[in-house]
């Protein structure tokens, strides 16, 4: 049954949450893992549905699964038998395809759907094929199937045309047991990017300068057994600065501070106060705060999976911002449900101009993606009186217990079915 968020908005958010494991780190983190016959243990993995989509799929090849708990996972790739990922697991979650790059350098051949677009826009993967036929691949699209395989793979300099997450992962992985040495060049940056490419060495791979934008490997014959903890999300921990920062006092625990930089230094820019310990940030404001420009951009610039949260924050400060897009072409389907909750947003192209609001009214609104219906939620969160929100499986994609860890700040949230009005009634004479 379709579930759904029902908010009572208006409680500033107190107290302190921790933040889970990164999903993207983890997507790229689980096809590596298959790349070893030995067993390797996965610690920090966030329990989302990405997540548990793709152990299925790496099950559906064969790969011996062990979940030890929700956070913890054991994975022994000795027992792959098939080397083909169907649309089915594609179209359920797009990062399936770094098993092509996984099943590529293991087995020098794969067979992965190809995805199709999504909904933030077309997402071509040429720079993902470039690099495996740079190693000596042949590439073949054939029946929305993608075919590569190779005699061997041979080691190569790799000039991105585009800064690519994806594409760069995806070419660490096919490249870590090539013969020589690969270079990456024009590399995307992102923290995951390292922690993908800590977890190759820590199997044994030979990786340097993840992080920067030249990367350079040189392949081993083999990778063994690791025993590995995920770096912490930051996505999860910009989404609850962000919600901090609409008016709230939180300490947000479980966080890599640099991570962070991009939006800590916007939110104080606007006003809000940001501290840093070590492993945490805390976030609070008491007044509204004031209006900016931000452009999203590769790391360490903006990222473009905190613009509809920002947008969100934009909309209810003083004042007229501007938000950019420049990542994805269309990012901005949420700004017509955050107008049914009273936000002034006009969208030029892949600018957003914000002319701040004083307030949001509640209102029934759908999650149109998985970041935009997060930025929903912190919308709901503000809102006077009540918001539901449908289509919450986007949303579930990447947060884990996402209404258990706001309940838990103070404020009125519960996951409930669709269309159940004694459900909606039980949680209004619940929170008043
Ligand atoms: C990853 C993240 C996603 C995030 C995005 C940008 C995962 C699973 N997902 O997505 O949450 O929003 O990075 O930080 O980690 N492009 C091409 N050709 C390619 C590949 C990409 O033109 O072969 C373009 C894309 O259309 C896009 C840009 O490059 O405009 C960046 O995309 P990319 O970094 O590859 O994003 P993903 O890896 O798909």
């Amino acid at each position: 049954m379709e579930n759904q968020y029902i908010i009572k908005g208006g409680t500033p958010l107190k107290g302190e949450v921790t933040i889970g494991g990164a999903k993207n780190a983890a997507l790229g983190i689980l096809a590596a893992a298959i790349m070893t016959d030995e067993t390797v243990t996965i610690e920090n993995l966030p329990d989302v549905r990405d997540i548990n989509v793709l152990l299925q799929a790496i099950e559906g090849i064969g790969a011996t699964v062990q979940r030890i708990n929700s956070h913890t996972v054991k994975i022994n790739g000795s027992t792959i038998g098939n080397i083909t990922i169907d649309y089915d697991s594609i179209r359920k979650i797009r990062a399936s395809y770094y098993l092509l790059g996984a099943l590529l350098g293991k087995y020098n051949k794969a067979q992965v759907a190809l995805p199709g677009g999504c909904d933030i826009g077309s997402r071509p993967i040429d720079q993902h094929l470039k690099g495996f036929r740079a190693l000596g691949a042949t590439v073949t699209i054939e029946h929305g199937m993608i075919n590569t395989f190779a005699d061997s793979l041979v080691g190569n300099h790799i000039f991105l045309d585009v800064v690519s997450v994806g594409a760069t992962i995806n070419i660490m992985l096919a490249s870590c047991m090539a013969e020589g040495r690969t270079v990456i060049e024009n590399a995307a940056k992102e923290p995951h990017i390292v922690d993908v490419a800590n977890f190759l060495n820590s199997m044994g791979a030979d990786i340097k300068g993840a992080g920067t934008d030249k990367i350079r490997i040189n392949g081993v014959s083999k990778l063994h057994s690791s025993e590995y903890s995920i770096i912490p999300d930051q996505i999860e921990a910009g989404t609850f600065m962000v919600a901090a920062a609409t008016h709230g006092d939180v300490l947000i625990k479980n966080v890599i501070p640099k991570h962070l930089e991009a939006i800590s230094v916007k939110l104080i820019e606007i006003g809000a106060t940001v501290e840093e310990y070590d492993d945490a940030v805390r976030v609070s404001a008491d007044h509204r705060l004031g209006h900016t420009q931000v452009k999203t951009l590769p790391y360490p610039g903006f990222p473009t999976d905190m613009q509809p949260q920002i947008a969100t924050l934009l909309a209810l400060s003083e004042g007229t911002s501007t938000v950019t897009e420049s990542i994805f072409e269309n990012r901005f389907k949420y700004v017509d449900e955050l107008a049914r909750m009273g936000a002034s947003i006009k969208v030029e192209g892949n600018v957003a101009i914000i002319e701040g609001v004083e307030g949001f009214t509640g209102a029934a609104i759908s999650a149109p993606d998985l970041r935009a219906g997060a930025a929903l939620v912190v919308a709901g969160l503000v809102a006077e009186g009540y918001t539901t929100i449908d289509s919450i499986h986007f949303i579930e994609r990447g947060y884990e217990n996402f209404e258990g860890k706001i309940t838990a700040l103070g404020a009125s949230m519960e996951k409930i079915p669709v269309d159940d009005e004694r459900a909606v009634m039980k949680f209004k004479l619940k929170v008043g």
